[in-house]
């Protein structure tokens, strides 16, 4: 992040020199605050023994924990990608994989001190519906066995539409699935040309009817913005098309380019990519105009209809940001299963081995398969409220949150001189002790979250782009 200096200009003429300005300074690269501290400051300190331990102290009456289980499998592999996946065109892997999972699901069970009460299930990826429909079956038994459900728990997956079956969404809907996202990206040809993706829109249409049949009622579309070819237009119709298909949320992700951590990035040519003020451009012009459709936008990317249980959740001040983006979930307590899952414990964060044979081998040695995580110190719960509340409110009350953690407002020093530049420039407001991004500093809110980071290298480029 860079460092805030001079006051900008107020002339309203020069608004494209003021943008310039603003990218050049809080455009940089930051983290998306999945979680605080985020996963760079993951160790392996915190190995199978400590998640152990975390497990057995967990308590039934301490309320519903959710579930997470990453599926690490893909069809074909979109040169954007940044999930932890893999192209796989065999079913062995697939099966081997299933069957370590239900046992890592008893592993896990057998070592908590009793059964817990889950109230949400997440499938993540990669691509959960490359599972068989009989997969997806047996592990939602296997949870069932394990876990009691409360009665309105919300199951989700992720999914690829193009390769959806009506036999996978019967499957899922049996074990109780209620909830789908699926993966658009954009609907124009030439871009699905350079990300090698190609998905017409009636194959999402159909995967939302097959879907909606079966009772997976509530849909979310995942969109980007960012990517090769696109262009200001384009964004606006697939955003329109997108809303033909009637979702009640969408997601639009900033394309995060790093080519030296996911090689096949490489793939897609720097100079089809648009530059930082395109980005900024097409995040407003996105935002502008599903708020001129009546939908509310939700902290960083997330959009949703104003009778959406997500949207009232923010409206309350009660949404919450995992590492799944935002939700509804309130659970303290997330358990995660399959390669490279993260959860997070009372204590810290934990995660999985990454790939999938140091997963498996672990599970092998009848060993958690855990490879690193964090124990969270005062000092990051404190900040991780701070950063948590300014992620899904774009305000946060340092008052209240250093009233509840027993701190002294003079210890966010730093953080206070970061952002009188900010309010300088136009992006933060701070009237006393509350801080609220203004309208532009939405747009570059994990700038302002950054100012509260304590463990950020600032300067540090392991990040994707703040904007
Ligand atoms: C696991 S995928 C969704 C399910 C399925 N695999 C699919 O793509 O249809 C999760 C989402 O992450 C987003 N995503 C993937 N790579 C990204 C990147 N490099 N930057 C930003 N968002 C990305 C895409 O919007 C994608 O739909
Ligand atoms: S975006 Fe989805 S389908 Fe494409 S490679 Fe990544 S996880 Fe697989």
């Amino acid at each position: 992040m860079a460092t805030p200096a001079t006051k900008m200009n107020e002339n309203p003429t020069a608004s494209v020199e003021r943008t310039d300005l603003l990218i050049e300074r809080y455009g940089g690269r930051a983290p998306r605050y999945t979680s605080y501290p985020t996963a760079v400051q993951f160790t392996p300190g915190v190995s199978p023994r400590e998640y152990a331990a975390w497990l057995t102290s967990l308590r039934r009456d301490s309320g519903a924990v959710s579930l997470y289980l990453h599926v690490p499998f893909c069809d074909q592999m979109c040169w954007y990608c940044g999930c932890n996946t893999a192209v796989v065109n065999r079913r062995a892997p697939i099966e081997d994989y299933v069957g370590r999972l239900l046992g890592e699901i008893d592993l896990v069970a057998g070592t908590l001190s009793g059964r817990l009460i889950a109230g949400s299930v997440h499938f993540g990826g990669g691509t959960p519906n490359m599972l068989a429909p009989d997969e997806v079956g047996a592990i939602l038994a296997k949870l069932a066995e394990r876990f009691d459900f409360t009665p309105h728990a919300e199951i989700a997956a992720e999914i690829d539409p193009r390769t959806l079956t009506a036999d996978w969404v019967r499957a899922a809907a049996q074990g109780g699935m209620n909830r789908a996202s699926l993966g658009v990206q954009d609907f124009d040809p030439d871009v699905q040309q350079a990300i090698n993706r190609h998905q017409p829109f009636d194959v999402v249409a159909r995967a939302a009817d097959l879907l909606r049949d079966a009772g997976v009622v509530s849909l979310n579309l995942d969109l980007m913005y960012g990517l090769p070819r696109q262009t200001l237009a384009g964004l606006e119709r697939t955003i329109d098309q997108a809303l033909t298909l009637s979702p009640d949320r969408l997601s639009l992700f900033g394309y995060a380019h790093v080519p030296w951590m996911k090689a096949h990035q490489k793939l897609i040519r720097d100079e089809e990519l648009p530059d930082s003020r395109l980005r900024h451009a097409m995040q407003r012009r996105a935002a502008d105009l599903l708020e001129e459709r009546g939908w509310r936008r939700l902290g960083l990317d997330h959009f949703a209809r104003p009778d959406d249980s997500l949207a009232a959740a923010a409206g309350e001040g009660r949404m919450r940001r995992n590492f799944q983006g935002y939700t509804t979930d309130e659970a303290p307590v997330l358990i995660g299963f399959g390669a490279s899952s993260i959860g997070r414990m009372p204590q810290g964060y934990v995660q999985n081995a990454s790939a999938v044979p140091q997963w498996r081998a672990k599970l092998e040695r009848g060993e958690l398969p855990v490879a690193r995580g964090v124990e969270m110190t005062s000092d990051d719960r404190f900040r991780a409220e701070i950063i948590e509340r300014l992620m899904c409110d774009f305000k946060v009350d340092l008052a209240d949150a250093c009233a509840r953690h027993g701190r002294q407002l003079d210890e966010l020093g730093e953080a206070f001189a970061m952002l009188k530049g900010m309010q300088e420039d136009g992006i933060a407001d701070v009237n006393g002790a509350v801080v609220e991004a203004t309208r532009t500093g939405r747009d570059f809110i994990r700038s302002i979250c950054a100012a509260f980071d304590a463990h950020l290298e600032r300067g540090a480029t392991r990040h994707s782009k703040g904007v």
